[in-house]
């Protein structure tokens, strides 16, 4: 069996991978999913060139998946490298934070959720060159959905981690870049999903963009991405060159759709509370800090932080 064969069922997914056949099976398809795909084209038309440089988008890409693996190291060392553990990676992309981790420990097991189907094919690939087909059966499942859906829901989570031999849940969920297209009150649902998931003492990390409550700093951070991009795809720096010239041509229509992605499509909460109570309201206001503690976790920090680009460390 290839790991392609693993990639999930159409019959428990969105229905994403498979067009409605007649007006009646347009229900199974999850709306939300489908309008959350329409603003993800680099994961979608796009999806075959996210490894030339993802550095090219987000500065600090790499530091910021060092610390992830650096975090994940630092709360397994009690249990000891030998020791099972099961994890969740959401919106898994091409492999950025779970490919270290399946290599890093080899009695680790996981379930990859993404929306795009593009990504997982990928994803899959490349799991099944480091692992081989019988490793990816024994220690990788997929989940094609929204993390917000159906698709990916508490009970199909568990399941999946059942699946893979352990009914109690996950003890790492971890998340790169993915959870700032949810808007605040999905986020809020989202935590609490995850919490829900984890077994007491596990750890989520997510790896996102994070706005600010001050009104100084909120728009300041968004122009510095903005400005990042525009420079990376014009006169690229050192560390990028070599991706601006794979892409070629390309570089053109990116850079405007990356430009446009970043002011349209993100939704970044900020972490902290109400620094500047007026700017924003509800959910929003509180910061995300403060919905992880609201959704369970006992222990909330930020161990990185570079303008947007942050990781939020929250213990169950
Ligand atoms: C910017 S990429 C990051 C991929 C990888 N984590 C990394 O750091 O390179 C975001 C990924 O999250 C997926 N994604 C975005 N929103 C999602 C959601 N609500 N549910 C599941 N996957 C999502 C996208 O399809 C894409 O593969």
């Amino acid at each position: 069996m290839s790991a392609l064969d693993l990639l999930d069922d159409p019959g428990t997914a969105t229905g994403l991978t498979a067009p409605p056949q007649s007006a009646d099976d347009a229900g199974d398809i999850d709306p939300e999913a489908l309008a959350l795909r329409a603003r993800l084209f680099y994961a979608v038309k796009y999806a075959d060139y996210y490894d030339v440089g993802p550095e090219m988008h987000t500065p600090l890409y790499g530091l910021m998946h060092d610390t992830i693996r650096a975090l994940v190291c630092q709360h397994r060392a009690a249990a000891g490298p030998g020791a099972p553990f099961v994890f969740l990676d959401i919106g898994s992309g091409t492999g950025a934070e779970c490919l270290p981790i399946l290599s890093d420990y080899g009695a680790s097991r996981m379930v990859a959720v993404d929306v795009c189907s593009e990504m997982h094919t990928l994803l899959a690939k490349k799991v099944e060159a480091v692992l081989g087909p019988a490793g990816v059966a024994k220690r990788c499942r997929f989940v094609n959905g929204d993390i917000a859906g159906k698709a990916a829901n508490s009970d199909v989570l568990l399941a999946k981690a059942a699946d893979l031999g352990q009914p109690g849940g996950y003890d790492i969920v971890v998340s790169a870049l993915a959870i700032h297209h949810l808007r605040t009150a999905e986020k809020v649902a989202v935590y609490r999903r995850i919490a829900r998931v984890l077994r007491p003492g596990g750890l989520f990390i997510n790896a996102d963009l994070f706005t600010f409550q001050s009104r100084t700093l909120a728009p300041a951070a968004e122009q510095f991405a903005m400005d990042y991009i525009d420079t990376q795809f014009t006169q690229p720096d050192e560390k990028n060159r070599l991706a601006w010239q794979t892409l070629g041509p390309l570089v053109i229509p990116m850079r405007q759709e990356w430009l446009d992605h970043y002011k349209k499509d993100n939704l970044p909460d900020p972490i902290e509370g109400p620094g500047d109570a007026g700017r924003l309201s509800g959910d929003a206001a509180r910061g995300q800090a403060a919905m992880l503690t609201a959704a369970g976790f006992a222990e909330v920090a930020c161990p990185f932080r570079y303008w947007e680009l942050g990781i939020l460390w929250a213990q169950r």
